[in-house]
């Protein structure tokens, strides 16, 4: 146990024995905005597991006060309240540290992350016009899809309201870096505890570029073919689980543990502890785009420092320029959207 401990790094709040009181840490307010749905309840639970968190809300159109009732009987630290409609939104918001965001329609088959604009554009907007209403300084964890333009789309609506800090504003790309690491340490035969991968670009199809050439620890050596399809796995990885579920939605359990382990990070930040890096899908200038995602390291502000990319290679340069027409064009939908 002492081995596994020591060698996990983010997730390690899952491993700890968390339901000690954490006098010593600072308060926090976590508040989840759509956490009564698929993603929402088992990100709810892990968060209630995470001894950084000290108050717990969890807000949804409907259901949460079912869902916040349930979780609040497990003995950690945080105290949860559910809050319900509109009407309780400013309550569930006002304090906030970090909102995180899974509120939205999730795909079926056949549907492309774009084709829930739509709906998701629509209920994005309105969230955060709360937010900067309520919480104008808390850290947002953008869940809802198509990320690629959500998170210009709450960017645009902080702006209007004034309240806008690129360093506080994240996509959450994590899922993508858990997908790359477990199809990485399957392939080459690593411990998958041990493995990084950075994941850059955006959050759908092409514009998820994994660079398997900076993948640590290194194992067997991987052939050309053998990185385009772990590759491509990466990239099609939610489209695998849309079709496994038939129609049933979309990633929620693997998705509530990278949006865990995301917010874990970014509290860590927030509370000052060192070194703390994860990729996300921030304000960015390391390309000629305005979001990207990339590593990005945490801090009491949110984004302390947007780190490059390193060395690529020519694939990875490749996957680079071809995911850019399709990035920025998301990114453009989403500031008009806004604007409109
Ligand atoms: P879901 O339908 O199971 O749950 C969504 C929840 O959002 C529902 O409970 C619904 O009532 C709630 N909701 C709708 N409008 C709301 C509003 N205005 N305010 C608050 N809550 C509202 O869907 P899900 O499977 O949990 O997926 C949610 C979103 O997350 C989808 O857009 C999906 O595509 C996205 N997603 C993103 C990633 C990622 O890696 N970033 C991974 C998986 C899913
Ligand atoms: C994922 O990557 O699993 C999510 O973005 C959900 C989806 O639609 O694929």
């Amino acid at each position: 146990l002492a081995t596994i401990l020591k060698r996990s790094t983010t997730s390690s709040f899952l491993l700890r024995r968390s339901y000690h009181s954490s006098e010593s840490q600072p308060e926090r307010k976590v508040t989840v905005l759509g956490a009564a749905g698929g993603i929402g309840q088992p990100l709810a639970l892990l968060m209630k597991l995470n001894p950084l968190v000290s108050k717990l809300a969890l807000y949804d159109i409907a259901a949460t006060p079912g869902v916040a009732a349930d979780i609040s009987h497990i003995n950690t630290r945080s105290l949860v309240n559910g809050y319900m409609g509109d009407e309780q939104l400013g309550e569930a918001l006002e304090g906030s540290d970090v909102v995180i965001i899974p509120a939205g329609v999730p795909r079926k088959p056949g549907m492309t992350r774009d084709d829930l604009f739509n709906i998701n554009a629509g209920i994005v907007k309105g969230l955060c016009t709360a937010i900067a209403k309520y919480c104008p300084n808390a850290v947002i964890n953008m869940i809802s899809n198509p990320v690629n333009s959500t998170v210009p789309i709450a960017a645009e609506v902080f702006k209007k309201a004034g309240t806008y800090d690129k360093k506080k504003l994240f996509g959450v790309t994590t899922l993508d870096v858990v997908r790359a690491k477990t199809f990485y340490a399957g392939k080459v035969k690593v411990n998958v505890a041990d493995v990084d991968v950075p994941v850059v670009g955006g959050h759908a199809g092409i514009t998820i570029l994994p660079l398997f050439s900076q993948a640590t620890p290194k194992g067997s050596n991987l052939s050309d073919e053998e990185i385009t399809a772990l590759t491509k796995r990466t990239q099609d990885g939610g489209t695998e689980v849309v079709n496994a579920k038939a129609g049933k939605g979309s990633a929620t359990l693997s998705m509530a543990y990278a949006g865990a382990v995301f917010a874990d990070a970014c509290l860590k930040g927030l509370n000052g502890v060192p070194d703390i890096v994860e990729c996300s899908y921030v304000q960015s200038t390391i390309t000629d785009l305005p979001f990207f995602a990339s590593k990005v390291r945490l801090g009491k502000n949110g984004v302390e420092e947007v780190l490059g990319l390193g060395n690529l290679t020519d694939f990875e340069k490749q996957g680079l320029e071809n995911l850019k027409s399709e990035l920025k064009s998301s990114i453009d939908k989403g500031i008009e959207f806004a604007n409109a």
